[in-house]
């Protein structure tokens, strides 16, 4: 551009040539780029509204950032002008830019600056369309910040929601949600450069978004599940291992009296009827009230014999889809679990001796990285089962196992993340299902007695049961006797049994 070639008046005012210098030329610069990523970022959300949330997180985060900058420059290099002008009082002004379309060298000149700003803006164009493509991606969420997100990664990555992004469960649609969300998202991002974080990362997550606008998107609350057949394949610490097996019906049912039964356990998902609780630890394990209120309008209050009778409007949550389901994605295997299903599925020998209840002893170990961990897996193994032939596969799954579900540098396995869907290794459904949930007059408890509430036996033991269907409902066959009367978890804790 042309800076010097041309004197105007002696005279003219100071104000019109305020903007005449570099720091606000690239200050508008700046803003004209941003405002064009801005509509143009406005209207890929306007005209697919449901697509991408992050869409919003560039078009009313990043893109005015941008612009407040642009806009800076643009006032700063004014007020540095004027008091340059103050300062020095020249008697000519300079000027920036003077166009002469009758010089060949100004034509060019003009040219190329058509050209560079053309470039410019496409660039603009694309860097935005790529950022807001990138920022969706599960690469961002999962891996841009690699260490404290491993853990929710990795198990997302073995669960049944593994095509299902990130910001689905997490951010949800609409523009609100995704500039909350990345609100506390720069929090994260400071956190993480700070080396900030929590360690594991805490749960529950105090402002996920609420289920009926993640989780219902895709599942339809009012339908009717009906008997889910589901099969428990555990195996025993002894020398045998020995297969112990439960299969059962789950009566999962329904909640909506128009597409079925209002029974089962999906009765509590608030369509028909509306369960409110407080808990009173962060993790939502302890729960001294809870009110129902039934189709008719007719509200219980239950409460346990610890209840102080203060209830805490802002503890109180409605019950909802991720009051029980409050790991679809993140599944922490226990290490019993984990062994068991390996067991079951092959890929761990169940021929070799106290293979169960070393394995389990092994994962279970304190270790305080990644790699001493599979080296301790490694030694330990050697020196109990020595002369296997297939001792290096033996080593590999069970590492396997222990990188899947265990992530030592960030404090994460299963004894972080509690999971509330069944009631053996955590309290899960008996943290009101434990008979001691009573209404003030104590005529209503919340059921607990009748194990065949919420499960019919179909079958146990080992194979050879399994295949014998018992329509009669058997009673539980636990393996030890003297186990009534206790909760399961006041025994069961995912690792020793
Ligand atoms: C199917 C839905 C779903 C998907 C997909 C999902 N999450 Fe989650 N996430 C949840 C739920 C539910 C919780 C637990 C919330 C609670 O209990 O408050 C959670 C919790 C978390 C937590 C807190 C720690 C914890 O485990 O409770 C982090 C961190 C997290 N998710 C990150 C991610 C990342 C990163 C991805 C993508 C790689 C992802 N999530 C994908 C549903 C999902
Ligand atoms: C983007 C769509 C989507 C969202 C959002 C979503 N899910 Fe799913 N969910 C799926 C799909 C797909 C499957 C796998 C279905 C299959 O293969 O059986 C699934 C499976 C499940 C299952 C069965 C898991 C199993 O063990 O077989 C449960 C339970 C579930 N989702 C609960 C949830 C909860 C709770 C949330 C909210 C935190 C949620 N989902 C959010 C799509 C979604
Ligand atoms: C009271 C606890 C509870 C609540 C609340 C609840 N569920 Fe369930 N849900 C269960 C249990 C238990 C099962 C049986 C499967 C299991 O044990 O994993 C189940 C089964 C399911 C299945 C079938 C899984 C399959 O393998 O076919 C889906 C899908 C599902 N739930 C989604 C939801 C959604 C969506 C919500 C919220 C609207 C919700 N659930 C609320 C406890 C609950
Ligand atoms: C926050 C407390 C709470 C939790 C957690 C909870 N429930 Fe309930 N549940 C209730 C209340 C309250 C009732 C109604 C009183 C009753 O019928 O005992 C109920 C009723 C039921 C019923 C009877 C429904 C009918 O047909 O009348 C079933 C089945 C059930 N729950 C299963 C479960 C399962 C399975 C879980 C764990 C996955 C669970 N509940 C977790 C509070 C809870
Ligand atoms: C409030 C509902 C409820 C009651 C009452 C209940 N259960 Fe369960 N139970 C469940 C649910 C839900 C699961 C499934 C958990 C899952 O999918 O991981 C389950 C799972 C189980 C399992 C398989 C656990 C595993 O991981 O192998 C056994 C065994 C079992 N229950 C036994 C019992 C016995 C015995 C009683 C009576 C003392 C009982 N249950 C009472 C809801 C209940
Ligand atoms: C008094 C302690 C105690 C209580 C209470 C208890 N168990 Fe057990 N359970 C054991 C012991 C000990 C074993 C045998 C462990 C082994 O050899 O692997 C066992 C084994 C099992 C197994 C097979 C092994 C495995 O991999 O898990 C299942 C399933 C089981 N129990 C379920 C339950 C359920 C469900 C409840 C609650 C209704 C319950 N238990 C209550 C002590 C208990």
């Amino acid at each position: 551009m042309n800076t010097e070639n041309k004197a105007t008046e002696p005279d003219k005012p100071v104000k019109s040539s305020l903007l005449r210098n570099w720091l606000s030329l690239g200050g508008l610069i700046i803003s004209t780029g941003s405002i064009f990523a801005f509509l143009l970022l406005f209207a890929l959300d306007a005209m697919n509204p449901s697509s991408n949330p992050y869409v919003g997180v560039l078009a009313y985060l990043v893109a005015p950032t941008f612009l407040i900058l642009g806009v800076s420059l643009v006032i700063g290099g004014a007020l540095y002008q004027r008091w340059r002008y103050k300062r020095f009082k020249p008697t000519t002004a300079r000027s920036l830019i003077s166009i002469d379309l009758s010089k060949p060298q100004e034509r060019r000149n003009l040219l190329i600056l058509i050209t560079v700003s053309t470039t410019f803006l496409l660039l603009t164009a694309i860097g935005s369309y790529q950022t807001y493509h990138f920022t969706e991606s599960v690469t961002f969420c999962g891996q841009a910040c690699h260490t404290p997100m491993k853990p929710q990664f990795v198990t997302y990555q073995h669960s049944p929601h593994a095509r299902v992004s990130c910001s689905e469960c997490h951010i949800g649609r609409g523009a609100t949600w995704y500039v909350k969300s990345k609100i506390s998202g720069l929090y994260q991002v400071y956190a993480t450069y700070a080396d900030e974080f929590p360690r594991p990362i805490t749960t529950p997550i105090s402002n996920l978004r609420p289920a009926q606008q993640t989780c219902e998107q895709c599942h339809w609350p009012q339908k009717f599940v009906g008997n889910l057949d589901r099969t428990y394949t555990h195996y025993l610490a002894d020398e045998t291992n020995t297969e112990y097996t439960v299969r059962m019906l789950l009566k999962v049912g329904g909640g909506d009296p128009t597409q079925g039964p209002v029974s089962g356990i999906h009765w509590h998902m608030s369509v028909a009827n509306k369960v409110e609780y407080m808990a009173t630890d962060p993790a939502h394990q302890v729960i001294p009230w809870v009110r129902m209120t039934d189709p008719q309008g007719v509200v219980t209050e239950y409460t346990t014999p610890d209840f102080d009778g203060e209830v805490r409007s802002d503890l109180v949550r409605t019950m909802d889809c991720m009051d029980c389901h409050n790991r679809p994605s993140h599944v922490f295997k226990t290490p019993n679990e984990a062994v068991d299903l390996a067991l079951s599925l092959g890929r761990l020998d169940s021929s070799i001796p106290y293979l169960k209840r070393d394995a389990v002893a092994l994962l279970t170990q304190p270790y305080s990285t990644e790699e001493a961990a599979l080296q301790g897996i490694a030694t330990g193994l050697h020196e109990k089962h020595a002369n296997l032939p297939n001792l290096k596969s033996t080593i590999a799954e069970v590492q396997r196992l222990y990188s899947e579900n265990f992530f030592p540098e960030m404090g994460a396995d299963w004894r972080a993340y509690p999971d509330n869907i069944g009631h053996k290794d955590w309290l899960g459904c008996f943290r009101c299902h434990d008979g001691e949930h009573k209404s003030k007059n104590g005529l209503a408890v919340i059921k607990s007695d009748n194990c065949s509430q919420c499960h019919t036996i179909l079958a146990q033991g080992n194979k050879d049961t399994l295949a014998q269907l018992n329509l009669q409902e058997p009673e539980f066959a636990h393996p030890e006797e003297g186990w009534q009367g206790f909760l399961c978890n006041d025994c069961h804790t995912g690792s020793n049994d």
